[in-house]
């Protein structure tokens, strides 16, 4: 009993000095709208729990880290293998910052559905986008701190696309990586970004975030009808919380309480299980790979790159995200008043779901990214045989050329092989004779010409063993302006 006298006694003399508890009293008891006190309402907080795990967790494993070019890599192997806890320590970071960007992800566009960055909470819109783009950054940098393969090829492309850019594009280049390539100076800079200026800047906007939260008061439930004016919101605001409000704590903050718990407890079981995240193979220049993955939330934007037609590239790199982050900026003031609730703007409920379909698929693609080579498909996966059983001589040896010559980087057969070129199982049903051979020897369409490595002979063979890929039961495709080829010769 002495000793909580005691602590009280102090809290007393720090609180008569420090004046927190009746601040904290406001927060706390503030009155909510009845109806806010959702279960849709526990987005942003929960995201707010993660960003202070991620500031914990990150605090331990600057201790650690090397940030230098011929450091950084060996102290995460440090960290995985022999730090005591090291690896759980990195896989709570690194699962905390994917946990991370989809709990804000999900709070966004519940806020968007809700319409809840209508007036008067237009800034707490904006400041939450810089949010984003400050987590997004954070989780730029950190892949890149890796410092393994991923990150050094990542790294080199997104320098590369800056690099595009008309006259102060060199200069950028320079700024990024601190000189014209990637090296001890890259990484200096990246872990300043990432320990100190972004975080400076993401904790000084979550102040202002949660600060516009607080004095705007949580956004009230929304019903289609109710429409929002510049002119009778806030004295509506205010009579809503005066009849029906409740004080956020404990009424609203106890399914936020419950639901950051469930999240804590699935990141910490997670990354138990899952580990964590790289590092993956040391970083060589001389090794070129061809698959450089980024981190899951940036792999739609990696699709996109490598599925724009080439001519587009430069222009669309440059002038898209601008525009993408503008316009997210923009969201209030183009629609800053009247109807709340999703169910009466379909036009708001399409725009999310074309964008989640979009990235949701992208982001798919960007798992197995059928557009690169495969290095090693061929030597893997024989020839299938069902594509030999009863073929000439000839044939035979355009089965064994399109194996040598590594056709199936690219190409499968049999659904094994590359995805970067159509599947050879039916080319005979598509093309003729003549567009098989020019195909080959000419290339195009992103598939190299190899008119020049390979021999007539060799052409002559590959040509008649992919005249044989046509389902038994159709026809070769054949040019019509010619007379059916005699069945010998095909
Ligand atoms: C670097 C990847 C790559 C390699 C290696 C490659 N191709 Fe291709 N190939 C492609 C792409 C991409 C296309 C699609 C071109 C287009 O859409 O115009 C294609 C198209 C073709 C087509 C037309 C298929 C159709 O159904 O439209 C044939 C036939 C073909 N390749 C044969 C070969 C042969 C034979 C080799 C080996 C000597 C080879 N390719 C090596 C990428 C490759």
């Amino acid at each position: 009993m002495a000793v909580m006298q005691r602590i009280k006694a102090v809290g007393a003399w720090l609180d008569e000095r420090l004046q927190l508890g009746s601040t904290i009293a406001e927060v706390a008891e503030h009155p909510v709208p009845r109806s806010s006190a959702s279960w849709w309402y526990i987005f942003g907080s929960a995201t707010l729990v993660v960003l202070i795990m991620q500031i914990v967790t990150g605090i331990c494993l600057a201790t650690v880290y090397t940030p230098a070019a011929n450091g950084a890599w060996e102290s995460l192997i440090y960290l995985n293998y022999q730090q005591p806890l090291g690896w759980y320590i990195r896989a709570l970071h690194g699962w905390g910052s994917n946990f991370m960007v989809a709990l804000m992800l999900v709070h966004m566009v519940q806020v968007f559905l809700f319409g809840a960055h209508k007036y008067p909470r237009e800034l707490t819109w904006v400041a939450g986008i810089v949010l984003l783009l400050c987590t997004l950054g954070m989780a730029f940098t950190g892949q890149v701190l890796r410092f393994d393969q991923d990150a050094y090829w990542g790294l080199g492309i997104g320098a590369s696309i800056a690099g595009r850019s008309p006259l102060i594009g060199p200069k950028i280049v320079d700024l990024i990586l601190g000189g014209p390539i990637i090296a001890g100076e890259t990484l200096s800079r990246f872990f300043a970004l990432h320990v100190f200026v972004i975080p400076g800047l993401l904790l000084a906007f979550v102040g202002l975030h949660l600060f516009l939260v607080l004095r705007l008061g949580i956004n009230e439930w929304p019903m289609p009808g109710r429409i929002v004016t510049r002119e009778k919101y806030r004295q509506q605001y205010k009579e809503l919380v005066q009849r029906d409000g409740e004080p956020f704590f404990p009424f609203a903050a106890q399914k936020d309480i419950v639901f950051a718990g469930l999240i804590i407890l699935s990141l910490v079981v997670v990354a138990a299980v899952m580990g964590p995240i790289g590092p993956g193979g040391q970083p060589d220049p001389t090794i070129i790979q061809t698959v450089p993955r980024p981190d899951f939330f940036f792999l739609w934007l990696f699709s996109v790159f490598a599925l724009l037609p080439p001519w587009t590239e430069t222009f669309l790199m440059l002038v898209g995200p601008p525009i993408a982050i503008g316009l997210l900026f923009a969201v209030p003031f183009l629609s800053g008043t009247g109807e709340k609730s999703w169910r009466a703007r379909p036009f708001a409920v399409v725009i999310v779901t074309l964008i989640l379909l979009a990235i949701g698929t992208l982001t798919w693609l960007g798992t197995y990214s059928p557009w690169s080579p495969q290095m090693e498909a061929w030597t893997e996966a024989p020839v299938p045989p069902d594509y030999l059983k009863g073929r000439t001589p000839l044939e035979l040896q355009g089965a064994i050329l399109i194996q040598y010559k590594q056709c199936r980087n690219c190409h499968s057969l049999g659904g094994q092989g590359g995805m970067r070129g159509p599947a050879l199982g039916d080319t005979a049903a598509r093309l003729t004779r003549d567009e098989i051979i020019r195909q080959i020897v000419q290339g195009g369409g992103n598939m190299p010409a190899y008119g020049k490595n390979l021999s007539p002979a060799e052409v002559n063979a590959i040509v008649a063993f992919l005249g044989t890929m046509h389902p038994a039961n159709e026809p070769p495709a054949r040019d019509s302006a010619k007379p059916a080829e005699p069945a010998a010769s095909q």
